[in-house]
């Protein structure tokens, strides 16, 4: 059979298979690992997964990438960043070395008051431009597709200039990564309603949601998206609390949404349960959650998005018990929280080699909760996040022995090639 691409001769070939839905438990100690694996790819889809010796000798290709002592894997699915954004907060950093905490900036009207002010203020282009050269690193470190939030601008056109935006980056043709959008006109109370947090709360109920619900129809009509538009809230101490994240969660499920919730990052609510009783696709941070709504999340079908890049950032010992996750059988995904307060990290790498050391996943546990379980954790769980027949060719070529060396060795970037929608979109 003649087909456009072929990869032969890993190493290791990761499929990080599963057809019946994310990896739960156990099940993400399995990396489906195939020894000198191969994969062939017609157009944008992978048309044949499996030994070497099989599948080079059922078909024909006209470029043909030799993978010998290296790992193929699914690209990487990061489910959760803050990506668009202008300006940076090196300075709020410092403080926080100095004994100033995450909270006490915010309540004080830095921290995130303090992007939103640099991202209304960014002209177009240069917000543009700034993200995209955030995307590429992100490219270059293996992500293929990522979740990316608006929750900069608060306030209606703002937040809708920040969606658009987002769709911009999706199809700009320079730019390899599929983006899934998610609203978070509800990532901090704005300065202008700070004496009137349920006003603010009104608004995005009112006003904001059903504007971007019809922003999202009119733009992607015709279109065939894996997901809907997510819509998302800070459920915390300083921003909503739980009774507002309802209120905006249940509108957002009435205008169609998908919903996600930051839960438990600092002060725990009650988010994750919140998350769970209205079927949330994913509840994440998940620092200080009890250990109820820890059991209940991991009998859901909410995905548990672990972000150990926030408590690193932030000088926190506290991680997401992601062991007891696993142990009652929950799905976990893992993403970078890329953002210019908690997380300036663009490199799924790093997270893994964090997850492993400060979660105890093992490497195939992380790999799977960075490929798999992070394509389901955004609604794309049936077209990429594994290598197998039928799904987006996004794959990846590691200069790397073994795959347990994404996470045993860290700093140094392994990503060779990465192939996104079956073209090579990067080569080292
Ligand atoms: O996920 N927690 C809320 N949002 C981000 C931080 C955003 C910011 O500080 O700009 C987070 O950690
Ligand atoms: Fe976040």
């Amino acid at each position: 059979m003649d087909v456009d691409l072929l990869v032969v001769h890993a190493d290791q070939l990761l499929t990080l298979a599963s057809p019946a839905g994310p990896k739960r438990g156990a099940e993400m100690a399995d990396p489906g690992l195939i020894p000198d694996g191969a994969v062939a790819v017609e157009g944008e889809t992978i048309v044949a997964v499996g030994p070497t010796a099989e599948i080079a000798s059922a078909h024909r290709a006209p470029t043909v990438l030799e993978a010998r002592g290296r790992v193929v894997m699914p690209g990487f699915v990061d489910a959760h960043t803050h990506a668009l954004f202008a300006g940076f907060r090196a300075e709020e950093f410092e403080l926080r070395l100095r004994g100033a905490t995450y909270l006490e900036i915010l309540q004080a009207g830095g921290g995130i008051q303090s992007t939103v002010d640099a991202t209304r203020a960014a002209p177009w282009e240069l917000l543009l431009r700034e993200t995209h050269g955030r995307l590429e690193n992100m490219l270059a470190h293996g992500t293929t597709t990522a979740e990316v939030k608006t929750g900069y601008a608060l306030e209606k056109e703002g937040e809708l200039r920040l969606l658009r935006a987002i769709l911009a980056l999706d199809r700009d043709p320079h730019q390899a990564l599929d983006l899934v959008p998610t609203f978070l006109a509800a990532h901090a109370v704005p300065r202008e309603f700070r004496d009137d947090p349920e006003g603010y709360v009104q608004q995005v109920v009112e006003e904001m949601l059903p504007a971007a619900a019809a922003l999202w129809e009119e733009e992607t009509a015709g279109e065939e998206r894996p997901a809907p538009l997510f819509c998302d809230v800070f459920c915390d101490q300083g921003a909503f609390n739980l009774g507002q994240s309802r209120r905006i969660l249940e509108r957002a499920r009435s205008l169609g949404m998908g919903l996600k919730l930051h839960a438990d990052e600092f002060v725990p609510l009650g988010g994750t349960a919140l998350a769970v009783e209205l079927g949330a696709t994913s509840a994440d941070h998940l620092v200080c959650t009890p250990e109820e709504e820890l059991q209940a999340l991991a009998a859901s079908s909410t995905i548990a998005v672990s972000l150990p890049g926030t408590p690193f950032g932030l000088g926190q010992p506290h991680y997401t018990p992601a062991r007891k996750i696993l142990e009652a059988g929950g799905a976990l995904a893992l993403a970078t929280d890329l953002n210019p307060g908690t997380c300036y990290c663009e490199s799924m790498p790093l997270i893994i080699a964090l997850a492993c050391r400060t979660m105890r996943l093992t490497p195939a546990e992380a790999v799977a909760a960075a490929t798999i379980n992070a394509a389901y954790a955004v609604g794309w769980g049936k077209r990429v996040g594994s290598l197998e027949v039928g799904k987006q060719a996004d794959l990846l070529i590691l200069d790397l022995p073994d795959y347990r060396h994404l996470a045993y060795r860290f700093g140094a970037n392994p990503v060779e090639v990465v192939i996104k929608r079956g073209q090579v979109a990067l080569l080292r």
